[in-house]
């Protein structure tokens, strides 16, 4: 399973990709709107930091708008991906730059039906969100076994991309699963190092040897 994180911060990033395990980047409006300067020049500078997909979203919400500004995303960068969000002309526009060769993320899914829509127009990623669903008392993680399963059912090309993935467990449900990705905010990677015995377990090795070294001395 790919690992990206859910982040605008290079600091963040630059912090994730140094440990050697990060696939891709994925940003929306609000991640974006967090960080100092120019959009455009930040995604050019995560896509330095990390040699895997980058996702930038679209604000246009017409056909039109959205393809300018997908094809204007698409060219800060070979590594960029363009997010739209799964509305009619969402669709429409993931059906167009696809068929440009500019691969899509299609984003803000909640149900199966949405994942279907965004298959059959040539998505190269489908971000159904979990911890949003989980927020509204569904189970998101049933999502994505029902996503998984029907991409499988016909072989459809399209990448599931876990996101909203709140805790470690969204991570590990979504591997069990099959899911392709998840990206996650950097305190959920972050998370995903601890475990009470490891600490215990290095402690103890630590003094250990400490002793057994004062001992020779
Ligand atoms: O980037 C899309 C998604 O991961 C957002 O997560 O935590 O705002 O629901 P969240």
């Amino acid at each position: 399973m790919k690992l990206f994180v859910d982040t605008g911060s290079i600091k963040d990033i630059e912090a994730v990709a140094a440990l050697g395990i990060l696939d891709g980047v994925t940003t929306n409006p609000s991640l974006l709107a967090k960080e100092p300067g120019d959009f455009r020049q930040n995604l050019k500078r995560i896509c330095d930091i990390v040699k895997g997909p980058v996702s930038g979203e679209v604000t246009a919400t017409d056909v039109a708008g959205m393809l300018r500004q997908g094809r204007e995303i698409a060219k800060i960068d070979d590594h960029m991906v363009v997010k739209v969000p799964l509305t009619r002309d969402g669709i429409r526009a993931c059906k167009t730059l696809s068929g440009e060769g500019i691969r899509v993320n299609v984003t803000l899914v909640f149900s199966a039906a949405q994942a279907i829509l965004a298959a059959k127009a040539g998505a190269t990623f489908v971000s159904p969100f979990v911890g949003r669903l989980d927020d509204i008392a569904t189970n998101g993680m049933d999502l994505i076994r029902e996503i998984v399963d029907i991409y499988d059912n016909y072989e459809f090309a399209t990448e599931v991309l876990v996101a909203s993935c709140r805790h470690p467990i969204h991570i590990v449900e979504a591997a069990r699963m099959g899911a392709d990705i998840c990206t996650c905010p950097p305190a959920v990677i972050d998370q995903m190092f601890n475990h009470p015995l490891t600490s215990i377990g290095l402690e103890k090795f630590l003094a250990d040897w400490e002793k057994s070294q004062a001992a020779r001395v």
